[in-house]
């Protein structure tokens, strides 16, 4: 494991370990989805660091005339087991702890979240800075947000609950698929398949699969989900598999392809994907420099790019996961390079000392780092409309 001698020092003249608020529900984490559990164990062997865990249960538990705000939080020792990791939220050992002593706090919490779950961060983060801003999330997780910063980047595609709306899409593109907002690891993703009076929806965990129209497919996908879906055309290259790059507030960690099992079209590694190392390409690299200034924007740091191959055999943008991402433990399986060293080594710098803060939201804060080291500035990033 991972053990940063090189720091010890600097920590000991300071006396000051970063103290970090992580936010997960442990149970949610069987082990083969071992990469929370393995972000606990870095950081709590890390002496830069003094880990407390908060169970996102525990958030309702904040009075809202509680001044200062706190909430229970269990602290994370070093040398962490998956059971002890399992144990973490055994409600008798939490202790009430006000937010403001917190220097960062860093949610793993998985989609999708509890109702009212982000607004309780969005409180959270005027008294704690996080290493993704919760407004910047809830901004990202809006439907039109990707479209708005990727026009031009993804396959056509249209975000709807129009029934008229979605039906043309589906007649124009014949093999479409509709994704769920707010879902992930390929459980919200649909096929919809489109040829005269055949139409087929094809996901996971589905009732009802056949339908007689496109209107009808539609209304049952529609119940399904109260919010917009996104309609997307179905990319017949697919089965080249699904890329993911690693991307921390800019910059790139790595990348890996994934692959469904033999017949799947579905390529996430919790749906049954097999993984395997692979490159980043200058066009990828492109989309990357052109996307990730939004978010910094935003607040938000740690981003997960997928990617699909398009038509042309080139790899097109398919999503932008932003938050809780995976693939840090399998880039370091992959590539043996001590990428939770280089996350740790982010979080750690990314930790502020507050020297001035400008309007009321968390990302609009200017933070300076422990050491003294402020954090480089993006480059001004064009509005929304302004983006080609
Ligand atoms: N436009 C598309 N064409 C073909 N397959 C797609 C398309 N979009 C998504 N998929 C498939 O669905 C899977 C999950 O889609 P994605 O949008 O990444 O959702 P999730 O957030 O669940 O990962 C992808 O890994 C890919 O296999
Ligand atoms: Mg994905």
């Amino acid at each position: 494991m991972y053990a940063p001698q090189d720091e010890v020092e600097s920590i000991t003249k300071t006396g000051k370990p970063v103290v970090l608020l992580l936010i997960s529900k442990p149970g949610a984490y069987p082990p083969k989805v071992a990469e929370t559990p393995e972000l606990y164990q870095h950081l709590a062997a890390d002496p830069r660091f003094r880990v407390m865990h908060c169970d996102p249960n525990w958030l309702w538990e904040i009075e809202d005339d509680n001044a200062p705000l706190e909430i229970p939080a269990v602290p994370v020792t070093s040398g962490l087991s998956y059971e002890d990791f399992l144990e973490l939220s055994d409600r008798s050992r939490a202790v009430t702890t006000a937010v403001s002593s917190f220097d960062l706090a860093f949610c793993r919490t998985l989609k999708p979240f509890p109702i009212g779950y982000m607004d309780r961060l969005e409180e959270l983060e005027r008294e704690v800075k996080f290493v993704n801003s919760p407004q910047g999330i809830s901004t990202h997780l809006s439907p039109n947000f990707l479209p708005g910063i990727a026009s031009g980047l993804t396959p056509d595609l249209i975000v709807t609950r129009d029934m008229d709306a979605a039906a043309d899409f589906i007649r124009q593109h014949q093999t479409v698929v509709a994704k769920k907002a707010r879902s992930c690891g390929g459980k919200g993703v649909f096929r919809i398949a489109a040829q005269g009076n055949e139409v087929t929806l094809d996901g996971l965990k589905l009732e009802r699969t056949a339908f007689n129209t496109v209107d009808e497919c539609l209304e049952f996908l529609f119940d399904l989900d109260a919010a917009p879906f996104q309609f997307v055309r179905y990319l017949p290259l697919n089965h080249h598999g699904d890329k993911r790059v690693l991307v921390v507030d800019g910059e790139t960690y790595g990348a890996y392809l994934r692959k469904g099992p033999v017949g799947s079209w579905i390529h996430n590694v919790s749906s049954g994907g097999s993984y395997r190392h692979t490159t980043i390409s200058s066009r990828e690299h492109e989309i990357i420099r052109k996307t990730t200034p939004y978010y910094h924007r935003l607040g938000v740091t740690t981003l997960g790019y997928d990617f699909l191959m398009d038509d042309d055999g080139q790899w097109t943008l398919s999503e932008i996961n932003a938050g809780n991402i995976a693939g840090y433990s399998l880039l370091e399986e992959l590539t043996g390079e001590p990428i939770y060293r280089r996350l740790c080594d982010f979080i750690y710098q990314f930790a502020p000392q507050r020297i001035e803060q400008q309007g009321s939201g968390g990302h609009d804060r200017k933070w300076q780092c422990l050491g003294g080291r402020v954090l480089p500035a993006f480059p001004a990033v064009p509005k929304f409309a302004e983006q080609s």
